[in-house]
């Protein structure tokens, strides 16, 4: 640990912390209530110890060296495990190397500037990577191919840290220094990024004159709006009487790889850049459910730009939520807005081809108390002709889960016209039911989870794993409000650490029922610490660098090995009392679930975006945020410089490559 690290202060956030948030008002009867009216609140822990022994799981209690070195020997992962800590620097696993491979302002377009921390341009900043890497993508060239050295590396920007890229810039006087200028280079660092790399020996490197390099941006770029909800009034503003373009990609956090090579990018937080008073306005209660409040965390935004400022333009907030498709092998291509997976908080959208060669996609809403869904499409793929592919995620059905107790999950169809979303309702068509998708899932009776992160097919066993980051208002069982009490599959109240829980759709001959109206569900992990009042459930084995907390992203390696990253905001002293990192684990025999650290980031940053090579033999990663998260400093005095470690150069968000020493397959 850092003398930084043992300070504490009042942080002056820019960001959005979520975990502090929640406008899901509905008081509709929750799936678990009939549990948490049956045990109370220690009964439903003990319950669930008692069930983890059964299952040769351990609670943190019975905790020791014997179970540790039964899980940690059975694991596959053979890597020594990094211990846990938080300094300047990031740390990866002895015999692996992390190299930078792309930071913040480093050239993306061929005849992009360099970057100059101390004079920050929109026009440079267009062409060069952006801000708040997250997301990262890989998909090999030539297209079709399972090459592992040389590919298009897909990157989401998902926010910007205002007060680490300028001087001087403080709560006080944000308002007034943040000039049209300045949101010009904040709307230009926000986005995706393309970018070519190639591998020379085991060090990657990007290809600067690439034709594929590409940055896509919220200043200046393109995108066409599909599906249900495209040209409806709703979707128009002055600048779009259309309703079927739109300037931009906003929040872009976790997202994923179509089959056919196309990037999904999720849009996340839009609602903290939308300024102005929802009160008295046509899309008021829309506008209060996705929680545009008139306090919006980047008010400069609007005070500059009139489409932020809700008085001015009402329905731009609806453009903004979806889910986009960007074909990074065709550089003249036009993004698109899918709004056939309708318009939440999105986490991520992550693949899977059905048994039957449907394409569902899975999707979190990250936000207290909101819910899991799940596309289907109603074509399927045809991995022999990709432009039969284009649209697929224009027409199928959206679904919303929920847990019972007795471990299903039944996934509920958003359909126009079926159960509560008819006219009565307010819903005059499919898309309303898109442009209102929460509000529609809470007429379903979906089930109000613990902030769904990642929701991610595991392409090997088939289960589909959710990680739920943290939600510190869950309620206990006798809470007022019935949405915020536990629930089976969010049993404990104040959950500031987070789990894991893992859905398992019906096996169809050698593939896997994505489309079935019913799974099961199961709680693998429960994190937290040794202090058994966190009521942690790690498998015996787990050593005290594996405890994490927040699970946020995830990825597989071709084995179906699973790699969680962590987002523990402001609270990581008082959560793991560490950096943030990549935690592998096995899902299946003796170590299953062992959770093992892997790497850490520097101080004050988030690890994101964890991605595989199709050999293994590369695990790309993005660090979010350097030296902001629960220490002092600015652009000034930062916590750390990394990476560049020079005076006067701010710390920089960058994807990191780790390779193994000796060539080999990551994590054996
Ligand atoms: Fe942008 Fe849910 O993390
Ligand atoms: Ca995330
Ligand atoms: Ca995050």
């Amino acid at each position: 640990m850092t003398e930084q690290s043992s300070a504490h202060r009042e942080p002056m956030r820019f960001d959005d912390p979520l975990d502090d948030h929640g406008h899901n008002p509905s008081t509709a009867r929750p799936i678990g209530e009939l549990l948490a009216a049956r045990l109370g609140r220690r009964d439903l822990i003990q319950g669930l110890v008692a069930s983890a022994a059964a299952a040769g799981l351990v609670s943190v209690l019975p905790f020791g060296r014997a179970a540790q070195a039964q899980g940690a020997s059975a694991s596959t992962l053979t890597f020594k495990e990094l211990k846990k800590g938080a300094d300047a620097n990031h740390h990866v696993a002895e015999g692996y190397d992390a190299r930078v491979l792309m930071r913040w302002g480093d050239k993306v377009a061929p005849d992009a500037p360099e970057f100059d921390a101390k004079n920050l341009d929109a026009a440079a900043q267009a062409r060069q990577f952006g801000y708040n890497c997250d997301f990262v993508g890989f998909t090999p060239l030539p297209l079709g191919s399972n090459r592992s050295d040389r590919g298009l590396l897909c990157v989401n920007h998902e926010y910007t840290n205002t007060d680490f890229m300028w001087s001087g810039v403080g709560r006080d006087n944000i308002m007034d220094v943040m000039t049209r200028s300045r949101v010009e280079v904040e709307l230009a660092a926000h986005g995706v990024s393309i970018v070519e790399i190639a591998k020379r020996g085991d060090e990657w490197r990007v290809v600067g004159d690439s034709r594929y390099n590409r940055r896509i941006s919220m200043l200046n770029t393109e995108i066409a709006i599909a599906g249900p909800a495209a040209g409806h009034d709703r979707m128009k503003t002055s600048a779009d009487p259309s309703g079927r373009k739109v300037i931009g990609t906003l929040n872009n956090c976790a997202g994923g790889m179509t089959p056919w090579g196309t990037m999904l990018t999720a849009e996340e937080n839009f609602h903290q850049y939308f300024g102005g008073k929802p009160e008295g306005t046509k899309e008021e209660a829309n506008h209060k459910r996705y929680g545009i409040t008139g306090r919006p965390t980047y008010g400069w935004w609007a005070k500059q730009v009139d489409r932020f400022d809700i008085g001015k333009e009402n329905n731009e907030p609806n453009r903004f939520g979806w889910v986009v498709e960007i074909d990074p092998h065709d550089p003249a291509s036009v993004p698109v807005k899918r709004t056939a997976l309708g318009r939440a908080k999105h986490e991520n959208a992550s693949c899977a081809v059905n048994h039957d060669g449907r394409v569902v996609v899975y999707s979190g809403d990250d936000e207290r108390f909101e819910y899991i869904y799940r596309f289907v499409t109603g074509g399927r793929y045809n991995p022999g002709d990709r432009a039969a592919n284009r649209n697929l995620l224009d027409e199928g059905t959206l679904y919303v889960a929920q847990f019972t107790e007795d471990g299903k999950v039944r996934w509920l169809p958003m359909v126009h016209g079926q159960g509560p979303l008819t006219a009565a309702n307010g819903f005059g068509s499919q898309a309303e039911v898109m442009i209102d998708t929460r509000r529609a899932a809470d007429l379903l009776g979906a089930t109000p989870m613990d902030r769904p992160e990642d929701v991610d097919p595991n392409p090997v066993t088939g289960t589909v794993y959710v990680m739920l980051t943290n939600n510190s208002n869950r309620a206990a069982a006798d809470a007022q409000n019935p949405r915020q009490r536990v629930n089976a599959a969010n049993p404990r109240a104040r959950n500031s650490f987070g789990h894991v829980l893992a859905m398992v759709p019906p096996k169809v001959g050698s593939g896997f029922d994505h489309a079935a109206t019913e799974f099961t569900w199961t709680l693998p992990i429960l994190c937290g610490s040794a202090d058994p009042a966190t009521a942690a459930r790690y498998p015996a084995g787990t050593t005290e660098d594996g405890f994490f907390a927040a699970p946020d992203n995830c990825a597989f390696d071709s084995k179906g090995r699973l790699w969680i990253t962590t987002d523990q905001g402001e609270a990581w002293q008082r959560l793991s009392k560490a950096a943030d990192g990549v935690f592998a684990m096995d899902v299946t025999g003796a170590g299953a679930y062992v959770a093992k650290r892997f790497y850490s980031v520097p101080i004050g940053a988030e690890m994101c975006g964890p991605c595989f090579t199709p050999d293994d033999r590369t695990l790309f990663v993005a660090v979010q945020h350097p030296g902001t998260d629960g220490v002092e400093g600015g652009f000034e005095n930062p916590a750390t410089r990394w990476p560049d470690f020079k005076d006067g150069v701010p710390p920089r968000p960058s994807v990191v490559a780790i390779t193994k020493r000796d060539g080999g397959v990551i994590g054996t």
